[in-house]
């Protein structure tokens, strides 16, 4: 299986933005992962649909929102038509996640649910036919730069699940990923990285050689 990485750009220097994702881009990111934060279901406050749409000029790559937000209902359309390619969101944000799935499937855009380290995998039992991507967090959401929790058994099943399906479901981890805990996650079976900290480290001089040490 082929992995894909895509780097959170929450490390990246937001002065200049556009300019980071072009340089990502050119590294060799498959996806772009755009960290959006509310501080009300995290504590932390990131960017909002205009930046998304700011930014799209800036590169063909797929545009992967991850939005830690509650409520997330009312913005899903202002990000897709911000250029979001995957939209990603947390059961917890809302009342009805399964609505919130076919919202975004209906505005024809890739539908992802993302599951803290304590949400159980069970949240994902009647959606599976819904979901294009399924997100393990290895970290609480809210922050770069954290310590990686190793939830290998939650990634393994995780893949098991999307075997069952027979379909072509990604599955991204997102949290302390790094040349030593990547081998680790993509053994258990994810096959999409998002890394923030360790693309971004070392300045753009970097961004390649980091994207690649990383894909191992
Ligand atoms: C955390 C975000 C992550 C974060 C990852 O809430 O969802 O995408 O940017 O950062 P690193 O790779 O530094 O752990
Ligand atoms: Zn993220």
């Amino acid at each position: 299986m082929s992995v894909k990485i895509s780097p959170s750009i929450l490390s990246a220097d937001f002065a200049k933005l556009g300019e980071e994702v072009r340089l990502v881009d050119e590294a060799g990111a498959d996806y772009i992962h755009i960290d959006v934060m509310d501080g009300h279901y995290v504590p932390n406050i990131t960017i909002g649909p205009d930046v998304v749409k700011a930014l799209r000029p800036h590169s063909d790559k797929v545009f992967d929102v991850h939005l830690m937000i509650s409520p997330c209902d009312p913005y899903l359309e202002s990000f897709a038509n911000a250029g979001a390619d995957i939209i990603t969101i947390h059961p917890e944000a809302g009342p009805h996640y399964h609505r919130s799935l076919q919202s975004i499937k209906v505005m024809g855009k890739k539908a992802g649910i993302a599951l803290n380290p304590a949400t159980p995998l069970s949240v994902l039992d009647n959606i599976m036919d819904l979901v294009d991507l399924i997100l393990i967090m290895t970290v609480n959401p809210g922050f770069g730069g954290q310590a990686f929790i190793p939830l290998m058994d939650k990634i393994s099943q995780a893949r098991q699940m999307i075997e069952a399906t027979g379909r072509d479901i990604d599955l991204q981890v997102d949290g302390g990923v790094n040349p030593e805990t990547a081998p680790k996650v993509i053994g258990a079976g994810a096959n999409v990285l998002v890394a923030g900290s360790a693309t971004f480290k070392g300045g753009p001089d970097k961004y390649a050689s980091n994207i690649k040490a990383i894909r191992g």
